[in-house]
């Protein structure tokens, strides 16, 4: 399952914009993701949830509070009132107007394009709905799914054998790096791919640690790049796919081939 065949080296990193270019327009927008694909991402990543009336749509917190001008919890609205709120205005005027994406908005408005979706699962039990409309619209080939937690990854991986899964992994454990790539290597039998906050136990790992992982097919993609140090301390050790609020940074960036 893994995403790169191994021993496959990349000559730049893969980039994730990360819910779409937050630097530059409102995170988790149709905007935002145009624009992470105009700039020369290779994934686009994003979160799903689920509205009142059982509608998958896109939104990183459980409220609509933050990123519209709305108030309330993403579950207990209908589509109807989250499609009527303004995504766009809190990060400026120009953007004023943008909508909230559905979740098959933003699979079809990628369809027809060279990219890979990056789909976090954020709400509890809607995996095979996720699933169903990745299927309706013919883009299992075009997905990696991924989530916090391991009972969905569990789910993907029995339901999806053929799509990539990742686990998101954010934990800072003690123990020492031989023991994370043994955890890591664990993992694997449910995941494609270790998505892992920078400041966790993985985000400070030698080149002799990310290689090992590289040639083992463990694809590393720490999140959230949102300044440029450590990224480029990473990128020399062979960082494969850096997740970042900044994919204008990071598209011409050279890693370690
Ligand atoms: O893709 C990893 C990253 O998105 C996980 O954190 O909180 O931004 O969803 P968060
Ligand atoms: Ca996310």
């Amino acid at each position: 399952y893994s995403l790169y065949p191994e021993n496959t080296f990349v000559q730049r990193p893969i980039v994730v914009a990360h819910r779409g270019v937050p630097s530059l327009a409102p995170e988790n927008t149709m905007v935002g993701y145009h624009l992470a694909y105009d700039l020369g991402a290779d994934l686009i990543e994003t979160d799903v949830q689920q509205t009142k009336d059982g509608q998958l749509i896109i939104m990183h917190d459980t409220t609509v509070n933050r990123t519209t001008n709305g108030t309330g919890n993403v579950a207990d609205l209908t589509l109807e009132e989250i499609r009527s709120l303004d995504a766009g205005i809190k990060f400026g005027p120009e953007f004023a107007g943008e909508k909230v994406p559905t979740f098959r908005e933003f699979l079809q408005g990628f369809k027809d394009k060279d990219i890979i979706l990056l789909i976090e699962v954020k709400a509890e039990n809607i995996e095979e709905q996720v699933l169903q409309e990745i299927k309706d619209e013919g883009m299992e080939d075009m997905v990696v799914l991924q989530s916090f937690s391991i009972d969905t990854v569990k789910k993907f991986r029995e339901i999806a054998p053929g799509i990539s899964v990742g686990y998101l992994y954010s934990a800072s454990v003690p123990g020492s790096e031989q023991q994370r790539i043994q955890d890591a290597e664990q993992m694997l039998n449910y995941a494609t791919t270790i998505g892992a906050r920078l400041n966790s136990s993985y985000g400070s790992l030698s080149e002799e640690s990310i290689t090992y992982m590289r040639q083992r097919g463990i694809i590393n993609m720490h999140w959230t790049f949102r300044s440029q140090e450590p990224f480029e301390e990473l990128l020399k050790k062979g960082l494969i796919g850096p997740i970042t609020d900044y994919t204008q940074w990071l598209t011409d960036a050279p890693t370690k081939i």
